[in-house]
């Protein structure tokens, strides 16, 4: 039978500010998982920023009731526990009141795929934050589609034929297939607009699914837009997908993403290790850390630090110079967002301050 590996994230409040979970959210998640585990096979909790992550294997599919419910109620629980330490922000992704089957558009953010478990099935979970799903576009190009970081399109047979990349609409609900190598043009017209064109997901020619990421198209509730926030991606690697290291390599590079202080500023993306997930810096700069697995008849050996190895310390401080030339330009852009990105906006106020300042010129 197939195998679900599911991630399912949410914020339900930040120790301190919205730096990082609390000890003792991590420790209800774990209980309230292990309370229910008979719908699991295996799960890990992990935080990223001020974002559990509930990392599960399970035999229920995709987009599964049960399994959507139980990390619902998770984040239930652990916000219990959030508003008696008056965390910052204590439930702050649980957006609805009631939930209704799918945690989609509901706050928390989901990366699921099934398959059928191969002899060995390395895995890399990639967790950001501070950023927004826009963010994985760039790296998912490199791994499947770009020979100068994976050799593997070159001269492995198995990966020569390329993958195939499903495209999703972010504001018009739509979806599109574009192959690689020869839609890539085509493929960069759409996902180089990383704030409304994001890949979903990676198959390939054959129709295997190989990456997924939290994309989701975007849902407008309680005033904000949802689906938007501190994304996770999982990779299947090795073995005619990329190799653990070719999945790794485009974040030797840090690429600039959209995020940082108030969701509202261009930031570099610094690859990190687990230790290091806690953005203070101006609320960041955006982070983003790769656990490994080693899947074995659905339990999961890990997690491995990726980043933690010092050959990417070389990114770390290019990533950190970047933040430096960026935070120089404070309010301006292209470090602040453009207007019609910004989450937070003064603009209406002031506007209607100066009605009747502006005058004909
Ligand atoms: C960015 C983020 C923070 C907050 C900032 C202000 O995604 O979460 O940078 O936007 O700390 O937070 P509030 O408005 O809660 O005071
Ligand atoms: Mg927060
Ligand atoms: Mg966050």
């Amino acid at each position: 039978s197939k195998l679900t590996l599911s991630v399912i994230k949410a914020d339900v409040g930040g120790f301190v500010g919205h730096s990082s979970v609390h000890q003792k959210l991590l420790d209800r998640a774990r209980e309230y998982l292990d309370a229910n585990k008979e719908l699991l096979i295996d799960f890990n909790v992990l935080s990223v920023g001020d974002d559990i992550q509930l990392i599960m294997t399970h035999e229920k599919g995709v987009d599964s009731d049960a399994i959507h419910q139980l990390a619902w109620d998770t984040f239930k629980s652990c916000t219990e526990v959030a508003k008696e330490l008056k965390l910052y922000g204590a439930g702050q992704d649980l957006l609805k009141d009631t939930f209704s089957g799918n945690i989609k558009g509901m706050g928390p953010g989901a990366a699921e795929m099934e398959f059928e478990e191969r002899a060995s099935e390395p895995v890399l979970i990639f967790m950001a934050d501070k950023t927004e799903p826009g963010a994985w576009n760039l790296p998912l190009y490199k791994m499947f589609a770009d020979p100068f970081n994976t050799i593997g399109l070159v001269i492995d047979p198995k990966m020569h034929k390329g993958f195939v990349f499903e495209v999703l609409d972010l504001k018009e609900h739509k979806k599109v297939y574009l192959n690689s190598p020869e839609d890539i043009y085509d493929l960069l017209v759409f996902i180089g607009s990383h704030g409304r064109y994001c890949i979903k997901s990676v198959y390939t020619r054959d129709g295997e699914i190989v990456a997924v990421s939290s994309t989701q198209t975007m849902n407008y509730i309680a005033g904000r837009y949802v689906g938007k926030d501190d994304p996770v991606m999982i990779v299947r690697t090795q073995n005619g997908f990329p190799a653990v290291g070719e999945a790794l390599e485009p974040f030797a590079n840090p690429h600039i993403v959209a995020g940082w202080m108030r969701g509202s500023h261009n930031a570099p993306l610094i690859p990190v290790s687990i230790k290091q997930a806690m953005p203070t810096r101006f609320d960041g700069p955006p982070r983003v850390v790769a656990a490994g697995y080693q899947i074995c008849n659905g339990k999961l050996l890990g997690p491995q630090d990726m980043f933690g190895d010092m050959a990417f310390d070389r990114a770390r401080q290019k990533g950190l110079e970047i933040a430096d030339i960026l935070r120089q330009l404070g309010p301006f852009e292209p470090h602040r967002l453009p207007l019609d990105e910004l989450e937070y906006t003064s603009m209406p106020m002031v506007l209607e301050k100066f009605e009747k300042g502006f005058i004909e010129e």
